[in-house]
């Protein structure tokens, strides 16, 4: 067989090939296959979607901040007069964290590393707020939100409860508001 044969052989057979592939088609089957091949596809995608996502979402149901639990004792109530503070580590020894008996009688407590670039922050008894010297940040007393200055980021919360004259931590909440 020469080359020329062979090589219109291979035309026609190609040829051939094509107009029995484009009979087999049919426009509906073809529709059909491809819308199911679309929305196995999309269902697919948005069952992984939803398992990816899933521990946050339960985590926004269940509020946006990171809990922790250990009790830890701090001091005799009695020992921090009001419109005074004193210094403790919570929860851990890495961790310098302030409790403030405010002027009205209150306990407050928080982590004390400054949120902005880790500073150890102040208890203001004039003004009752909390103060970060480095670059002038400012935190709510109430809540430890930022107020003015750097910081964006709340301090930590630390939970206290009172027994029997002695005040424990009990908890602490990293907020991400
Ligand atoms: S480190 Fe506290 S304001 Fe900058």
């Amino acid at each position: 067989m020469t080359d020329n044969i062979k090589c219109k052989r291979e035309k026609y057979q190609s040829k051939e090939d094509m107009i029995n592939l484009t009979d087999n088609i049919s426009r509906f089957d073809d529709l059909k296959f491809n819308r199911r091949a679309f929305l196995k596809t999309a269902v697919g995608a948005t069952v992984a979607l939803g398992l990816t996502t899933l521990p946050f979402s339960v985590k926004a149901l269940l509020g946006d901040f990171e809990e922790e639990r250990e009790l830890v004792e701090i001091a005799k109530l009695d020992s921090i007069p009001k419109g005074s503070s004193i210094t403790f580590h919570y929860p851990t020894e890495k961790d310098p964290a302030l409790l403030i008996h405010t002027k009205a009688g209150e306990l407050k407590a928080y982590n004390s590393a400054c949120t902005h670039l880790m500073c150890p922050v102040f208890y203001e008894q004039e003004s009752e707020v909390l103060l970060c010297p480095c670059h002038q940040g400012y935190f709510d007393l109430n809540n430890g939100h930022p107020i003015a200055g750097p910081p964006q980021r709340e301090l930590p919360l630390i939970e206290i409860e009172v027994q029997n004259g002695t005040v424990y931590a009990v908890g602490r909440k990293i907020r991400h508001g």
